[in-house]
């Protein structure tokens, strides 16, 4: 039963929804880094629900770094970083403990912690950890900066509204800063997009991309720790993920190899490829092009339609109807935690590859 991510840099993710307070501890973090506040307070407010599509809790999102800092400065011991909880409303999840919402992890946590689980507001699998998650990236994320990598990620598609303003060949807006998850061209039709489905009780998911720039050739191991495993490895812990692909994804099947396979070329005396159906990863290993992904996200779990459920008391079948406050969507507010999650997952993969120093001095050639 851990909670920890990582091989060199690790985080291990802690608090409920409706407790006192949610946070992380990072451990293996190099000494000296700044920590730039403006950038992690950006992340948050990214995250935070928007006004009309968003959920009616509001959190100030204030954090407090208690160890591992000084002076603005990372120690290089534990740090540990916490956002208290100020807007809970425990009473609307009472009845979650026998009747578990369809889509959600209520049932699941009942199995695996036999009944001792904080239920309200989702307890500890609830969106409301994901906070903790995007200080804890974006802190890392202002590291990476400084190496000259950036990670970016925007909503790509929902519904049948696609969003190509943002794409990987439009380089001018991925230097835009702070980069938009939604641009303005897609940002209407997907409001009213989520409002209607909101409008019925009901909530839509929708598909994410993200692009790494700047990461030198030669991360991953070849097998069980290649980039794409300890990358999709910090995708899915967070809720709500249920498909990660690389370059062309699933479209790579139908493809002929003369079509799949990125040509080298030399460009400006590097090796680049011309195309990236491969998504900057060769053999587990990054190639040095921008590592391209993209996720899917489900439609949020708690929706208010009536739903068929069961009674764990009564051992019976049942519907309900869920109250408490929840997104129509989450995919705009989960782009900020994708881009957390890489964040720290490349700098895990960094400090294995270069050692701790390496977030801080930058060894990489
Ligand atoms: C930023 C964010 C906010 C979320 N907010 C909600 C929410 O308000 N209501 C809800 O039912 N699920 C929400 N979720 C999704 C649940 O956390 C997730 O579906 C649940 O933990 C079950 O995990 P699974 O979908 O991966 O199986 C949110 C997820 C994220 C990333």
């Amino acid at each position: 039963m851990k909670n920890t991510f990582g091989s060199a840099l690790t985080v291990t993710l802690f608090g409920e929804s409706h407790g006192s307070a949610i946070g992380v501890v990072l451990d293996g973090l190099a000494p000296g880094i700044e920590i730039d506040d403006a950038l992690i307070r950006l992340r948050l407010e990214q995250r935070k629900p928007r006004k009309g599509t968003g959920t009616a809790r509001r959190e100030g999102d204030a954090y407090q770094i208690l160890s591992g800092a000084y002076e603005g400065r990372t120690t290089g011991t534990p740090l540990c970083l916490v956002i208290y909880n100020e807007n809970q409303k425990s009473g609307d999840y009472e009845s979650l403990r026998t009747t578990p919402r369809p889509g959600h992890a209520d049932l699941a946590a009942e199995e695996k912690y036999h009944g001792y689980q904080d239920m309200r507001g989702g307890g500890h699998f609830s969106g409301r950890l994901t906070a903790a998650l995007v200080a804890a990236g974006a802190l890392v994320e202002g590291a990476l900066n400084q190496l000259g990598i950036t990670v970016a990620t925007h909503v790509l598609r929902m519904g049948s509204i696609r969003d190509d303003a943002l794409c990987e060949e439009n380089a001018a807006v991925l230097k835009e800063k702070p980069f938009p998850t939604i641009s303005d061209t897609a940002a209407e039709a997907m409001q009213k997009f989520i409002l209607a489905a909101g409008a019925e009780g009901d909530s839509v998911g929708g598909i994410l991309e993200s692009m790494i720039f700047g990461l030198p050739a030669g991360l991953g191991e070849p097998w069980f720790d290649s980039f794409e495993s300890v990358l999709s490895h910090a995708l899915f812990s967070i809720g709500g993920i249920k498909g990660v692909e690389f370059g062309a994804g699933f479209a790579i099947a139908d493809m002929r190899g003369s079509e799949a396979n990125d040509p080298f070329c030399f460009k400006d005396g590097r090796v680049m490829t011309e195309t990236n159906n491969n998504g900057g990863i060769n053999g587990g290993i990054t190639n040095g092009m921008p590592v391209l992904f993209r996720c899917a996200v489900k439609p949020t779990p708690s929706i208010y339609k009536e739903q068929r459920t069961v009674d764990l008391c009564k051992k019976e079948n049942t519907s309900m109807k869920i109250e408490g406050r929840h997104d129509p969507a989450i995919v705009h507010r989960a782009a900020p935690v994708v881009s957390a999650v890489s964040a720290l997952a490349v700098a895990d993969m960094l400090t294995v590859r270069y050692g701790t120093d390496a977030l801080k001095v930058g060894l990489r050639k």
